[in-house]
């Protein structure tokens, strides 16, 4: 199966963001994935709201916010605003996550699922038929850059398990480390969505790289 894939603009030249932004719009790429790190939930500070808005309006592809942040509640009207397609919050910031969840859907958005390396697919049972995409994360939130958790195939397989036991149509994305060796087992393992920061954006031909992670 073909993958979906989303760059992520953390790893871009923040001097020349509309560049590199049409540079996605060019390629094959998906979507363009928007990491915002608050300094709480996660140790890193990455970029808000004026810089989102600064993306979707050079932007060709859907945005692909990823909130790693404390309270995103008081936040996802303002991300929607600022053009956010899909919105995924953090199973571990959210106290009411269905009811969080609610409020992505009632804003017109996706809503997405990120659980950290910490965190058990089994633990979505619940939640899993009500939201249209789960972000496993790979590595530690809050850096670009970092080494793939091995135990992450294993999660990708259950949760695939999850899912069509459940009837979701959710889908399955995983966010860090991603690279041209790790993506077909992957995609073998039943992921959809796969992100790639360094790996695209410290590539010579970062097109390219979008292409071969497209090619399994
Ligand atoms: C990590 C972010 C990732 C990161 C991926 O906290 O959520 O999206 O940008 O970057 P790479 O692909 O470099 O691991
Ligand atoms: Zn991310």
């Amino acid at each position: 199966m073909i993958p979906l894939i989303a760059p992520s603009i953390l790893a871009a030249d923040f001097a020349n963001l509309q560049k590199e932004v049409e540079m996605l719009n060019a390629s094959q790429a998906d979507y363009i994935h928007v990491d915002i790190m608050d300094g709480v939930f996660v140790p890193n500070i990455s970029f808000g709201i004026p810089v989102t808005e600064a993306i979707q309006k050079h932007a060709e592809k859907p945005l692909d916010v990823h909130l790693m942040i404390v309270n995103p509640d008081h936040y996802l009207e303002a991300f929607r605003n600022a053009g956010a397609e899909i919105i995924s919050v953090h199973y571990e910031a959210c106290t009411h996550l269905h009811r969080t969840i609610q409020a992505i859907h009632k804003l017109g958005a996706k809503a997405g699922v990120a659980i950290n390396p910490h965190t058990s697919v089994e633990l979505l049972g619940e939640i899993i038929d009500h939201i249209d995409l789960v972000c496993i994360m790979s590595v530690n939130p809050g850096f670009g850059g970092q080494k793939f958790i091995q135990n992450t195939y294993s999660k990708v397989s259950r949760l695939k398990e999850l899912i069509l036991q459940k009837h979701s149509s959710a889908k399955i994305e995983i966010d860090g480390g991603v690279n041209l060796e790790n993506a077909p087992k992957l995609i073998s393992a039943g992921a959809d969505v796969l992100v790639a920061g360094s790996f695209v954006f410290n590539s010579s031909d970062p097109g390219a790289t979008i292409a071969a992670l497209k090619s399994f």
